[in-house]
């Protein structure tokens, strides 16, 4: 099973889903080279990008890498969204997804960022003015992420997606959840397939998928083509190819333990120092080291070490040790 959109095949149809912060380019990167059928950028704010000098930011969000990468646009008006539309595709992009998903008060809220992401959802005719303005504005296809609803007496998604489908949009992707539950609850699979009855190009569902049995009860409960996976892969980027290899037969990835783990995870810190600079590099490179740690069930001795040090060549020395058997660690933690 793959996934088509215009001419372009995503196989397998499992997705790096856009996490703000997150799936920055060396992530994308680490993910696509254990398996992914679509990795999606951090979510890049459409007017800023415009009007900013080049910095780190848009260098986070920007860069490409060998998977097939979607770089997402938010705003809430049409000339910002179509001109940072128009610099995407310059800039080499593949493929352009919409948010309009995002639930954060400062993205939603007239004060902050103003009525973008999930807000968009309260007003379809302002939704689909942004949609159709992307649409005309590039030649490479523009994909939609979005939510069942704002709330559960707004479920509006099939609705939105039909008309967005009408305007041009190849591809939709659902979070089972409406904006006001925010990350609350339990993703509701099941509602996701409101929207797959009402459209004819491909839907992705989206929420809480950890593994590839979630996975499958998400396919079949929405009868969606493929799964997208944000939080699961953290500290687990072989997660989306390990769901390839169950359900679409894709090459089962080896997943690494040990010294060959530490081996992924100190290539992975080195991209980030590189991708970042030093300084920064160290800071964000944190969480990621978190999330493998937690994997690993690494001993506090030895991971305040790691988090806590400020010198990235003592870290990546701290990581044999930090990222080996459990009770290897905990044994040093007691001599220690
Ligand atoms: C830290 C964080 C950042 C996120 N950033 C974005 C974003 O930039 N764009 C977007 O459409 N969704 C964003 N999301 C939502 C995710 O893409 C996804 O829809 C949601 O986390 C549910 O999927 P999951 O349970 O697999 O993580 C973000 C979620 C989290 C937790």
């Amino acid at each position: 099973m793959t996934v088509q959109v215009a001419h372009l095949t995503l196989d397998p149809p499992v997705f790096l889903a856009p996490l703000a912060g997150i799936t920055d380019r060396p992530f994308r990167d680490l993910v696509s080279r254990f398996g992914a059928g679509l990795v999606v950028s951090e979510m890049v704010a459409s007017q800023e990008m415009v009007q900013a000098k080049p910095g780190v930011r848009e260098r986070a969000e920007l860069g490409f890498g060998e998977a097939t990468t979607s770089v997402q646009l938010a705003g809430r008006e049409a000339h910002w969204m179509a001109e940072a539309a128009r610099q995407v595709e310059a800039s080499g992009a593949t493929l352009i997804d919409i948010n309009m998903g995002c639930p954060a008060k400062k993205v939603t809220s007239a004060s902050g960022a103003g009525a973008s992401g999930s807000a968009l959802m309260k007003d379809l005719d302002h939704a689909l003015t942004l949609i159709e303005a992307v649409v005309d504005a590039v030649d490479i296809p523009v994909t939609l992420k979005t939510r069942l609803g704002w709330d559960d007496d707004m479920l509006n998604a099939p609705e939105l997606a039909r008309r967005a489908e009408d305007a041009g949009v190849q591809m939709i992707t659902i979070h089972g959840r409406t904006r006001c539950q925010f990350y609350k609850g339990h993703a509701d699979w099941a509602a996701i397939a409101a929207v797959k009855d009402v459209v004819t190009v491909p839907v992705i569902a989206n929420g809480d998928i950890t593994d590839s049995a979630k996975a499958r009860t998400a396919i079949e409960a929405s009868g969606a083509d493929g799964v997208m996976v944000g939080r699961g892969a953290q500290g687990k980027p072989w997660l989306l190819a390990q769901i390839a290899a169950e359900l679409f037969g894709a090459p089962a990835p080896e997943v690494p333990t040990g010294a060959a783990l530490c081996e992924v995870v100190q290539g992975h810190y080195e991209a980030m120092l590189s991708f970042y600079g030093a300084e920064l590099g160290l800071r964000v490179a944190r969480k990621h080291l978190g999330w493998f740690m937690d994997g690993v069930g690494t001993g506090t001795v030895l991971r305040r070490q790691v988090l806590t040090s400020r010198d990235a060549a003592e870290v990546l020395a701290f990581l044999p040790d930090a990222l080996a058997d459990q009770s290897n660690n905990n044994t040093k933690e007691e001599a220690a």
